[in-house]
């Protein structure tokens, strides 16, 4: 097994929201030419092929994103996230070759069910399996390949439990108190169901992210102050555990490198006026599987008939035709947005309203659901053949676990030695 060698490169500046590969190009060559506080992780056994020149250098960045398994997944978490998710896969899959650096760039993705989070809630253990096996199958029927990315389940991978633990030690509570998404959940429930894990649930969340390095983290715009939150970690730890000649010392003795132990990771946040879904009862409101009420949501296992049903029952408002962005009509700019995400070819804004910006409601909604159906119906067929081989999900699962685990245990054993722990005989 060749070493690991980690490259220092520099730091980038604020969260962008850019999925072009000529931006993401660009940024890998600037930072490539600043200070050295980012690291890239560079493996001798993923050398470069024959085709590429002897002296090209391999450096691997890694995306890295999760859903909760809790409940089924519904329209937003597939077209806020996993789509993007597919997108930047099939974008990414051939290495970037960057001559003027000598290098070649790999990106890997990481995929996971976040199971550990879905318990910071309260739970059903006799659905947590389910909905565990059917956020995967659904990874993998939205286009999600296992030959070009790694899906596992977090909870398969105990470094997250571990360095959670650890980051918990190294983050102040008063920074957890601000994070709004917490304030929000914690409000709603009774003071008896909010376990302390919903309070620490971003530290867990910054720990799937640190333990693969990853650098990119494409996520709604809910997200933000998680991962900003999961910069300031990073910065935080560095400072603490990353500084002077004794952290090199300890790096010496455990054999590894004394690079710093974490990657600043940036939020991809879905640009504004893509696909931020809605509820379906409250243009405002996100849509979330935490909603009591169902008809809020469609969730793309939803079969045909349940999706009209939802849709003929959606709100809507008092005024005639429909429209983007007009802050009295959420409404309308949610059920458009939807409308425009799920049609086969892109298509503009302008287009779409040329197509039904004049139709009332209840001319509207029919054809809404039926491209909602249409859009859903291949991702439904391919889920129920992946869900009904459980072979097949299980294999891919513990493909996926194993090569994340030898990540993210490496990363762990450095944050223990810049930490100072004993290093197990
Ligand atoms: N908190 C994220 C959400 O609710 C899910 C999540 C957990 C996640 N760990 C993550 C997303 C790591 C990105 C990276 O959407």
């Amino acid at each position: 097994m060749a070493a690991i060698s980690l490259l220092a490169m520099a730091s980038k500046g604020p969260l962008v929201a850019s999925f072009s590969l000529a931006t993401r190009r660009a940024a890998v060559s600037a930072s490539s030419s600043t200070s050295m506080t980012k690291l890239f992780m560079s493996t001798d056994t993923d050398a470069a092929p024959s085709e590429a020149p002897p002296q090209l250098k391999t450096r691997t960045r890694r995306i890295l994103s999760g859903v909760q398994p809790t409940g089924s997944l519904h329209l937003g978490n597939y077209l806020g996230a996993i789509r993007q998710w597919v997108n930047f896969q099939d974008e990414e899959c051939e290495p970037v070759i960057d001559e003027e650096k000598g290098l070649k760039i790999v990106t890997e993705n990481y995929f996971c069910v976040v199971d550990l989070h879905a318990i910071t809630m309260p739970h059903d253990p006799t659905e947590l399996e389910e909905s565990t096996l059917a956020s995967a199958a659904l990874y993998l029927a939205a286009g999600i390949d296992p030959a070009k990315s790694k899906v596992f389940v977090q909870s398969h991978v105990p470094a997250h439990s571990e360095l959670s633990w650890l980051l918990n030690c190294a983050t102040p509570m008063n920074w957890l108190e601000r994070m709004i998404q917490y304030k929000d959940k914690s409000s709603k429930a009774g003071a008896e169901s909010v376990g302390v894990g919903l309070f620490t649930y971003p530290i867990l969340m910054a720990a799937d992210i640190l333990l693969y390095q990853a650098d990119r983290v494409p996520v709604g715009e809910d997200q933000r102050q998680h991962l900003e939150l999961a910069r300031d970690i990073v910065r935080r730890f560095t400072d603490l555990y990353n500084k002077g000649g004794a952290f090199k010392k300890r790096c010496k003795k455990a054999g590894i490198p004394s690079f710093n132990t974490f990657t600043e990771p940036e939020a991809m946040i879905v640009k504004e006026g893509g696909a931020r879904v809605m509820s379906l009862s409250d243009g405002t409101n996100k849509m979330s599987k935490s909603e009591p009420n169902d008809n809020s949501r469609i969730n793309v296992l939803d079969p045909p008939k349940v999706i009209r049903n939802k849709i003929k029952k959606c709100k809507t408002d008092e005024f005639v035709g429909l429209e983007w962005g007009n802050p009295d009509r959420p409404e309308s700019t949610n059920l458009l947005t939807i409308y425009s995400a799920v049609q086969p070819k892109p298509k503009t804004k302008e287009e779409i309203l040329a197509e039904v910006g004049h139709m009332s409601w209840g001319e509207f909604k029919p054809v809404l659901a039926d491209a909602i159906i249409a859009h859903l119906e291949p991702i439904q067929t391919r889920y129920k053949e992946i869900r009904e081989d459980e072979t097949y999900l299980k294999e891919v699962l513990k493909e996926g676990s194993d090569s994340a685990n030898e990540i993210a245990s490496k990363t762990l054993n450095s944050a223990k030695v810049a930490m100072g722990f004993v290093a197990r005989a």
